[in-house]
């Protein structure tokens, strides 16, 4: 029994089976003035379906709301220096499976955790882990190992909101690209008086692309305090792994920043392929502000199809 408990553990965090997912919070009261702030952490992920019993989810799971899913393989944790971390602790990552697609092989899930931070705390969490599943990395080294010092292989220009970027670097097929999913949390009074609530971005991975066309994916993104919003894509800097093993890894993708649509180029992509999509949305005091109130991640797959065979399908334009 022991054994097989430690098998499932294990099944779910050292398996390729990461399809993406989303990390964010807000205050429960964005005018609370009190030394400590109650604040609701919302964490949803995907993952293969197929992988293990700890990622399969069918309509008893979601109508039980048990077992969860991934419960005990892994931990929400502060990245920043414990004094900075607000008597913030780490939130195990199982979720309540929402959804699940038997042809897409993925379950969705989601889980919202209430902690009391301490008032004005800015700190970075995050989960990392391995592995995405099987999928086009820019991280090509020797016999599949890992190499965390660099993402390597993407060149871009980056304007002040729209990075503009035609990655060549996803060149190699890793089983074993690790995955780095955070946040910034920030109870900062803004300069208007009240705690700012991050956006919420949601999305549905895998996205299937037909192969050699170019397709906008939008991802509806929605800011309770009506800020202005932008997306850029995911970076590693030195305050957050926003990305892990996929950054930027999305060859020939354009973002438009102002309404988070991605254009992806699939041509010379392979029927099969999977390609890691790691975006930060941000929410600005205003369209002329550049310092960001906060960033959320939103991390999906695109999975190469295809070209669709009903010649009466629909033009997307
Ligand atoms: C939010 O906090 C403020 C300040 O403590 C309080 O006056 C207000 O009633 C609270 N709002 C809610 C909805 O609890
Ligand atoms: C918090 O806000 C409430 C309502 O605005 C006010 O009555 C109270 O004095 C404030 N408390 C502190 C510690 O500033
Ligand atoms: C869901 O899966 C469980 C475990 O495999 C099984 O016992 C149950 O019958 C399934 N329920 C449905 C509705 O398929
Ligand atoms: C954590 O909470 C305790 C008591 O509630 C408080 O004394 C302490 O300052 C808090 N620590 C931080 C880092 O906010
Ligand atoms: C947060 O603090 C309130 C009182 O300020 C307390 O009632 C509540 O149980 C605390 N919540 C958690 C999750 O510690
Ligand atoms: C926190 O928010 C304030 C404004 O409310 C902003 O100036 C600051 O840069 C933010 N901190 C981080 C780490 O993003
Ligand atoms: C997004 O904005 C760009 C340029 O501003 C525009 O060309 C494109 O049609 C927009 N896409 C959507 C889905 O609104
Ligand atoms: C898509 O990529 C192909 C191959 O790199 C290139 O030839 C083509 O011009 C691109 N299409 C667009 C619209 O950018």
């Amino acid at each position: 029994m022991i054994v097989i408990i430690l098998f499932l553990y294990f099944a779910c965090i050292e398996a390729s089976h990461f399809y993406g997912g989303t990390v964010t919070w807000k205050p429960m009261n964005n005018t609370d003035n009190g030394s400590s702030i109650a604040v609701m952490f919302t964490q949803s992920y995907q993952w293969s379906r197929s992988h293990s019993s700890s990622t399969y989810c069918n309509q008893s799971t979601i109508v039980n709301q048990s077992p969860l899913l991934c419960a005990g393989s892994g931990t929400l944790v502060c990245t920043t220096a414990a004094s900075t971390c607000g008597n913030y602790t780490a939130l195990d990552i199982g979720e309540y499976c929402t959804d699940f697609s038997v042809v897409a092989d993925s379950s969705s899930g989601q889980i919202f955790h209430v902690e009391n931070i301490t008032a004005g705390a800015e700190f970075y969490v995050a989960y990392t882990g391995s592995s995405w599943i099987g999928l086009q990395s820019s991280t090509c080294g020797s016999s599949g190992k890992k190499k965390r010092h660099s993402s390597g292989g993407g060149s871009g220009t980056t304007t002040k909101r729209t990075t503009v970027l035609t990655t060549t670097g996803a060149t190699c097929y890793s089983t074993s690209a690790a995955w780095s999913i955070g946040t910034c949390v920030n109870l900062t009074v803004r300069p208007d008086g009240f705690i700012n609530t991050p956006p919420v971005a949601t999305v549905i991975s895998p996205i299937d692309v037909s192969v050699d066309t170019l397709t906008a994916i939008t991802i509806p993104v929605i800011d309770a305090d009506g800020d202005y919003t932008s997306c850029r894509w995911a970076q590693k800097t030195a305050t957050l792994d926003e990305c892990g093993d996929v950054c930027q890894s999305a060859p020939g993708g354009v973002i438009d920043g102002d309404n988070c649509t991605l254009t992806f180029n699939s041509t010379g992509t392979v029927v099969g392929q999977h390609y890691a999509v790691a975006l930060m949305v941000e929410d600005f005091y205003d369209q002329s502000t550049y310092t960001p109130f906060s960033r959320v991640p939103i991390q999906f797959l695109i999975h190469i199809v295809g070209a669709a065979v009903c010649p009466l399908q629909p033009q997307i334009s």
